[in-house]
């Protein structure tokens, strides 16, 4: 005897010999004049697909965080420099994205972007990137192009969270003075925006192998002398603020190939 008065709503799974299948069951009871249930009317919807898209979506999320990965330690292999100032932009980022209250989503294909937003610098000879004198404006030229072909490259990959986009991004000012397209306040992302500011000072705080660091205080002072004309006023706040909530830069030891596999094993 169906007992329960009020209509009852649950998911199965039923196991047939070669698959599974997943179900929503609605049961809806009918009742007389005596308050009691005369009549149950059962009604199932097939879940099956609609499940199975998502535990391919989440798997498809995870081979392109793998991609992304593979695609930073190659990086590596070829330019310690530029994979290390990657990851720490990558992490301060991160920090700042969060503090600023960007959602999980928003996060997770920023850290992809910081990972890879030099990228295109594959194109770029060696002896320009470490060239220790002043470059030549053909030469400044060619590093400018890295934006560009990191574009090319990441947009092969058709990422959800639009990571090419933002690696498009990554040198653009709100006033229009940045490089590629002369984008300018609303043109561009905020995950672009957070990404240019942690690039920038990352860049003066590092030991490069033709200069010295400059120092966290030097960067924190260039970044609030462009804040509201080059960079975002909130975001140039945020990122001053992790720092004097003493943020500090992690100093990389270990190669990311490592760290991939120590933190999949961490996750078995
Ligand atoms: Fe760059």
């Amino acid at each position: 005897m169906f007992r329960r008065k009020k209509t009852d709503n649950f998911q199965i799974k039923i196991r047939f010999v070669n698959k599974e299948e997943y179900f929503n069951v609605t049961l809806i009871p009918l009742l007389n004049g005596k308050n009691e249930v005369y009549k149950i009317i059962g009604l199932t919807h097939n879940l099956t697909d609609h499940i199975l898209n998502e535990k391919n979506l989440k798997k498809l999320n995870s081979s392109l965080e793998k991609t992304i990965d593979a695609l930073a330690t190659l990086e590596e292999y070829r330019d310690p420099y530029t994979a290390g100032h990657q990851r720490r932009v990558c992490d301060l980022a991160k920090t700042i994205a969060k503090t600023c209250g960007l959602d999980e989503q928003q996060v997770h294909w920023l850290r992809s972007a910081s990972l890879l937003h030099d990228i295109g610098k594959n194109h770029v000879p060696s002896a320009i990137l470490t060239k220790p004198t002043r470059l030549t404006p053909a030469e400044y030229e060619i590093i400018r192009e890295h934006v560009e072909s990191g574009y090319q490259i990441l947009k092969i990959i058709d990422f959800p969270g639009n990571v090419a986009e933002i690696v498009y991004q990554h040198h653009e000012f709100i006033d229009g003075s940045g490089y590629p397209r002369g984008l300018k306040e609303n043109e561009i992302c905020i995950e672009a925006k957070i990404l240019t500011v942690a690039d920038i000072v990352e860049a003066m705080a590092s030991h490069r192998p033709y200069r010295a660091s400059r120092g966290i205080d030097v960067a924190l002072d260039q970044i609030r002398m462009w804040q509201g004309t080059k960079l975002d006023t909130k975001i140039v706040d945020t990122c001053i603020q992790v720092f004097n909530e003493g943020y500090q830069f992690i100093e990389y030891n270990k190669p990311l190939s490592q760290i991939v596999i120590e933190e999949s094993l961490s996750r078995e």
